[in-house]
Formats: structure tokens, C-alpha cells, sequence
């Protein structure tokens, strides 16, 4: 009886998965990225005729499969781009009696309850595929059979040398930011998905890799704390945690940076490069937002954007609320580098990246788009609270802790000097 109902079912089965297999749902990723490409209207009409997006070659690259397409002329690789998030769902959606197999039926145990085990083969498999798109000229599908690492531990490995500084992991290797090159970024992200804990692990590289040429100017506000535990650092020349404390400190920063610049140009040099001056200064802040009202500091902001390459001083801008007021259009296009993580609208991630993107982002902690010419999805890796407290130890100013001033210029060469309350 239950081997009857049992083969009942199987026979059934391989009927469905006959039918299915010839006028249901795609059955390979090719095939369904064409039908989600023609689904969401994603061809050109030229002449009275449908022109779609052709699939050139296919190819295994590590961990997945790579399509290569043409575009038709008049459409735009950007539009596939934006689609990630419907091509991703598409290649996702699970289909009953899809993933089946009739030859898994040699498998059965009879001898044992063949119910679980039928139910086993039709049910579908979990799939978490993820995607990357490019344009060279081609446009480059590849598709991943297993999702990026949801977590990277830091490793000491991870630092790199001069300027250049980690960024996090994508699946061709480590991504690395060169502040040499790229002189400010923005960080972006929606509360709780690591941007304070990202630049933490930044001002640790800066402090581990430069220790004699990194000077930083570390601004906390919304009430954060994230660059407490470096305010007593040699490095650190500035640190300011109120709006008030950010005004003075930008209007500080902007002098030295002034008065560098005359430096420089009666020196007869173009830059500090030029110059042979291997100082260079950082103005980190936290939760930017709070001072995008105050138009003094954003226009120092974005002054420092501007002018602040010659000069070696390099900007941070991190905010947890991206819109036009929050990154004015005086600062974007002088900001060349993005690292954005997970934002909740399209709008936002426009604000920061100029495209839909970060909206899409899985909620993972660390998950991030590094954006220079082009998005790359990486995982910045967790540098936890100990290990930065054994990497900056070195580093502390003698007197211990009990000394620290909320914001304090204490090096003995400084022409320019701020002092605050004790903390
Ligand atoms: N790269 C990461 N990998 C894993 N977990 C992380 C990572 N960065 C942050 N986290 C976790 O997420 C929490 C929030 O991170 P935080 O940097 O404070 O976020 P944000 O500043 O964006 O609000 C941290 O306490 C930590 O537990
Ligand atoms: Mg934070």
C-alpha cells in the first residue's frame, strides 16, 4: 500500500517536473536572467523590431558562472545595473519540483518510510545566490553559488603599507583605499551596520602604518564615542565631541591648512609631495549630520575638500543620514571615494553613491559598496575593541589616560594650540 501511494506520488512528480521543464519557469540561471531581462522590459525597439540583450559566452569563474552580453545600441548598462536586486530575486525564486531530479529516485531507501524522503527531493533547495554586474564594454553577469562571507575577522595581514588602507573583502581578494591617490571619502550607512566601527579600524591603520606622519583631527558627534579611546593618542592632535568643538576645530584645521599651503607655495613647490613633506593630516568625523546645519563648518568642510589634497589634509565624512543638505554639492564632487553601507532608500543611497545600490544591500553587519570608478561589494573586516587597544598601545602619550582633555594640542611643536575643559 505504501510503496503504491509512494510511486503514485513519484510518477506524479516526474509528470509535473516533464510539464514544467518545457512551459514553466526557467530552468538554468542563463535562462531566466533572459527571461527577467525580457520581463522587465529591458530591450530596445530599433526599426519596428524587439532588440534584447544578447548573451555572448559563458564561463566558470571561482565560485560561479560568468555571462558575458552585448547591449543593444540606446540601452544603458546602468539600467541592468539597477535591476541587481530583481535579477538576484529571479535567480532566487524558489520553484517547486525545479530542483528535481528523477535520477535521485535510485536513491530511495524502500525499506524505510519513503514519505520524508520523497518530500526531501521535491521540496526545494535553498538557493542564496548573489550577483556582480560590470560594463567594459560587454556586460559582465557573474553569478555566485554561495553568498560573500557574512563575517571577517581582522587580521593583522590586512595592513598594508604607506597610505594605503583596508577596506574589506570581496570575492577577488582584499580592497584596499589609497588615500595617495584618492585623497577623502565619504562613509555612509543606516545606524548599526559598522561605519563607526570602519573608521575606528581606519584611524588604527593610519596610527599602525604612519605612526610618525599621521596627524588626526577626530570629531564624534550625535554623542558618540566611537574615537574616545584614541583621544589620548600621540597621533591624535584634535578631538572634539559637540558642534561647538567641531566649529573650533575645523576653523583650526583650515588655518594650519592655510597657512601649509603659503608654506608650500613660497617654497617655490606645487605640493607636499613636491614639497618632500611626508606629513598628512586627517579630519575624521562621526555622524556629520549634526554640523550640516552649521554652515561655517560645512564650508570648511568643504574648502578642506577642495583645496585639501596640496596641503596633505585628507577628510572622512561619515553620516548615518545622507541627503543633499547632509553632503552638500560643494563636498560630493571633491569626495572621490565611497564606503557606503546599508541605507534604507534609493534616495539615500543616490545622495551618497549617485545610484540605487546600498538600498539593496543584504542586512549583514560590515556588508558595504566601495566605490571608486566603480562598485565593489566587500565585507570590511570586525577589528574588535581589545585588538585595537593592543595595536595603538605604543602609541599613547606618556601621563596615562587621567590627562586627556576633549580636545588638546599637546605636542610641543605646534604653532596653533586649542585648549578645552578636562573630559
Ligand atoms: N565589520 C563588521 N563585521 C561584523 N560586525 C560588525 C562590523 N562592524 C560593526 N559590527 C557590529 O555592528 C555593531 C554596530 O556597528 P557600528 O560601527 O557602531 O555601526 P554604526 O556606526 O554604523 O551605527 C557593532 O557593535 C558590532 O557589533
Ligand atoms: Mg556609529
Amino acid at each position: 500500500m505504501i510503496l503504491e501511494v509512494g510511486s503514485t506520488i513519484v510518477m506524479a512528480g516526474i509528470a509535473g517536473w516533464a510539464y514544467l521543464k518545457q512551459n514553466g519557469p526557467a530552468t538554468n540561471d542563463a535562462e531566466k536572467i533572459q527571461r527577467i531581462f525580457a520581463n522587465t522590459g529591458m530591450m530596445v525597439k530599433e526599426q519596428g523590431k524587439t532588440k534584447t540583450i544578447r548573451l555572448q559566452k559563458k564561463r566558470t569563474v571561482e565560485g560561479g558562472t560568468e555571462y558575458v552580453y552585448q547591449l543593444p545600441l540606446g540601452m544603458s548598462s546602468k539600467q541592468v545595473q539597477e535591476a541587481k536586486h530583481v535579477l538576484e530575486d529571479g535567480l532566487n525564486v524558489r520553484h517547486e519540483y525545479l530542483e528535481f531530479n528523477p535520477s535521485d529516485l535510485k536513491n530511495i531507501r524502500w525499506n524505510e518510510n519513503v514519505f520524508p524522503q520523497i518530500k526531501q527531493m521535491i521540496e526545494p533547495k535553498k538557493s542564496k545566490k548573489e550577483i556582480d554586474i560590470d560594463f567594459d564594454g560587454m556586460l559582465k553577469i557573474r553569478v555566485y553559488n554561495e553568498p560573500l562571507s557574512d563575517y571577517l575577522q581582522w587580521n593583522d595581514s590586512y595592513f598594508s603599507t604607506g597610505w594605503r588602507v583596508p577596506v574589506g573583502e570581496n570575492r577577488k581578494g582584499f580592497i584596499y583605499h589609497d588615500f595617495a591617490k584618492t585623497p577623502h571619502i565619504i562613509v555612509a550607512g543606516t545606524t548599526g551596520f559598522g561605519k563607526s566601527q570602519y573608521l575606528k579600524m581606519l584611524v588604527t591603520s593610519l596610527i599602525t602604518q604612519q605612526p610618525n606622519y599621521v596627524h588626526l583631527s577626530l570629531i564624534d558627534l550625535k554623542g558618540g564615542t566611537a574615537f574616545q579611546r584614541f583621544s589620548n593618542m600621540q597621533q591624535v592632535e584634535y578631538y572634539g565631541r559637540n558642534p561647538v568643538e567641531a566649529r573650533q576645530i575645523l576653523q583650526t584645521v583650515q588655518q594650519n591648512m592655510n597657512t601649509m599651503l603659503e608654506k608650500i607655495v613660497e617654497s617655490g613647490f606645487e605640493d607636499t609631495r613636491e614639497a618632500g613633506i611626508k606629513d598628512r593630516h586627517f579630519i575624521i568625523v562621526d555622524e556629520a549630520a549634526d554640523m550640516a546645519q552649521d554652515g561655517i563648518c560645512m564650508d570648511i568642510v568643504a574648502d578642506i575638500a577642495r583645496r585639501g589634497r596640496g596641503a596633505g589634509y585628507h577628510l572622512i565624512y561619515c553620516t548615518q543620514y545622507p541627503t543633499n543638505e547632509t553632503i552638500p554639492s560643494q563636498v560630493r564632487p571633491n569626495i572621490g571615494a565611497r564606503v557606503c553601507f546599508k541605507l534604507k532608500t534609493n534616495i539615500q543611497s543616490r545622495a551618497v553613491l549617485d545610484e540605487g545600490g546600498a538600498e539593496d544591500l543584504p542586512e549583514i553587519r560590515g556588508r558595504a559598496i566601495y566605490q571608486l570608478n566603480k562598485n565593489i561589494i566587500v565585507q570590511t573586516p570586525y577589528m574588535t575593541n581589545d585588538e585595537i587597544s593592543d595595536l595603538i598601545a605604543p602609541f599613547m602619550r606618556k601621563g596615562g589616560p587621567h590627562e586627556q582633555t576633549i580636545v588638546s594640542k599637546t605636542k610641543s611643536n605646534r604653532q596653533h594650540s586649542l585648549e578645552f575643559e578636562e573630559a
